[in-house]
């Protein structure tokens, strides 16, 4: 039974990591699928409201997936079951999602990591917070594509994931060259993923990106995103 004490406590001991580091760990009551699934929606409604993936589900289950078998302008279409580079997760939408929520129902055998990474922990300069606020670069997606820019021009995220953003001019592509290089020397968390993990994760502040993994790994994630 929920008592009113845990009802205000919960939300509280999700956000004071969130807000400190930008992302939490919790571990599931229960190990079964459909309970990881339950609590992470659970968790999710206390941050804002579920938005739907890709596929159009407010709750999904993500496998590594071959190039073959990928979304077309998903990064497994590009990167297929190599290493996944970081990304905000919904970049191309116009507001990506807020938060991304992941609940590990198998890690798989090998387990592909999660690494998390604060893009404010880049040392951009005021300089190159100019150029990723203003340089024009194209979101491809599909008939819906739009010009955006990385930084939001308040600031509150960075829109990138190299599978759907584009360079249109030489500003575009410094800018993308400058993110794509801070995040390569960029000391991530590296997440090892136990059955009954969950992520909260603050999509506008830490990118995250999956390790290398085999076809028929076995490892399965639940996902719900929550727009706030
Ligand atoms: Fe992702």
């Amino acid at each position: 039974m929920v008592t009113k004490d845990t009802a205000i406590t919960a939300p509280q001991r999700l956000l004071a990591p969130l807000t400190e580091c930008g992302w939490a760990r919790h571990v599931a009551g229960a190990a079964e699928a459909q309970a990881i699934v339950s609590e992470i929606g659970r968790m999710g409604d206390l941050l804002g409201r579920r938005t739907a993936g890709r596929g159009g589900a407010l709750e999904e289950f993500v496998r590594p997936r071959t190039a073959d078998h990928a979304h077309p302008r998903s990064l497994s279409a590009r990167y297929g079951l190599n290493a996944l580079p970081f990304h905000a997760e919904l970049s191309h939408r116009p507001r990506p999602c807020r938060y991304l929520l992941l609940g590990c129902i198998e890690p798989g055998s090998p387990s592909a990591v999660t690494m998390l990474l604060d893009w404010r922990t880049l040392g951009f300069s005021p300089d190159e917070l100019h150029l990723l606020e203003g340089a024009p670069i194209l979101v491809r997606t599909g008939r819906r594509s739009f010009y955006s820019t990385i930084l939001s021009p308040d600031r509150a995220f960075l829109r990138y994931d190299p599978g759907c953003l584009e360079a249109v001019d030489e500003r575009g592509q410094a800018a993308l060259r400058l993110v794509e290089h801070r995040l390569t020397g960029g000391s991530p968390e590296v997440h090892r993923w136990r059955q009954g993990d969950i992520l909260v994760i603050d999509n506008w502040r830490v990118l995250h990106g999956r390790g290398p993994t085999d076809q028929g790994s076995g490892r399965r994630l639940a996902r719900v995103l929550i727009d706030a």
